[in-house]
């Protein structure tokens, strides 16, 4: 790690940081020197993740948070300023996807990719935004998605869409609101990403094969391969850049 990349001294929040991309996204956090409080509706995963956090030498903390939850977060803040006294960085990765024929979705499946993706979202900006005002600075990074610029196919994904394109969004919203406080506001767009979660698609010939078939790269995207990005945007790197989305796609978008 050269310099401006460099967060030591840092503490970056994670949501969903149990397993997959915000996983990932701790673990290259907490390589480029930050201290990671994981803030995970799984009361399992979240302290497995924090426990490897600390094998990296980095102090971690994970606290049982439900995004959608407005006291939950604030009790998530509250409990990461008691326990290191700030919040330089925040990375809103919580994110769900339910697939279905936009013409039958139940409301209940509707409000819930809401709820988690955009409003959950919101919730976190608000509450580590009033802490980042009173600091007078601080990084916020939103894991949008490639499905924030276009719809993907086969499958049907409407609410998850139309989340993302919110996060992107609210993302530049933000951005120009806070940039008088010197909070940068931020969004990746990553593609298909070769997750435990996302394999069984892939290896659906008939999702996976019409996938492959779009992505210029030719292959889904590793998640050690998006952690460098989070990194750029939460640290000094990326000093000038606010409300940004940064497309990580293998092309997908492009073409
Ligand atoms: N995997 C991909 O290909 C891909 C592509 C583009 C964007 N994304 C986005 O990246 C993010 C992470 O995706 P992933 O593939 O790692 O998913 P995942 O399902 O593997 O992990 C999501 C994590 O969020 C947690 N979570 C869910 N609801 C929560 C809530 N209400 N409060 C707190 N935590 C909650 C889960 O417990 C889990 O640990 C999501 O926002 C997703 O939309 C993923």
């Amino acid at each position: 790690m050269t310099e401006p990349f460099d967060l030591s001294g840092k503490v970056a929040v994670v949501t969903g940081a149990g397993q997959g991309l915000g996983r990932e996204f701790a673990r290259a956090l907490a390589n480029a020197g930050a201290d990671i409080v994981v803030a995970e509706l799984n009361p399992e995963t979240g302290p497995d993740a924090a426990a490897e956090i600390r094998k990296i030498g980095r102090q971690a903390l994970a606290l049982e948070t439900d995004v959608r939850d407005r006291s939950s977060v604030q009790s998530a803040v509250d409990a990461s300023l008691d326990a290191f006294g700030h919040i330089d960085v925040l990375v809103n990765n919580a994110g769900i996807t339910i697939w279905g024929e936009a013409e039958n979705v139940p409301s209940e499946e509707w409000q819930k990719v809401l709820d988690v993706n955009l409003t959950g979202l919101f919730y976190c900006c608000q509450a580590v935004g009033k802490v980042m005002i009173k600091a007078g600075g601080g990084s916020i990074v939103n894991v949008a998605s490639m499905s924030g610029l276009v719809a993907n196919v086969p499958q049907s994904q409407a609410s998850y869409n139309a989340t993302k394109a919110g996060v992107i969004q609210l993302t530049k919203s933000l951005a120009v609101e806070w940039a008088r406080h010197g909070i940068r506001v931020n969004s990746i767009s990553p593609g298909y990403m070769d997750t435990p979660m996302a394999r069984p698609h892939f290896d659906d010939p008939k999702v996976g094969g019409v996938w492959m078939d779009r992505i210029p790269m030719g292959r889904a995207g590793r998640p050690e391969e998006l952690g460098p990005a989070v990194v750029f945007l939460a640290s000094g790197a990326s000093s000038y850049v606010t409300g940004s989305n940064l497309i990580i796609d293998g092309g997908y978008t492009a073409s």
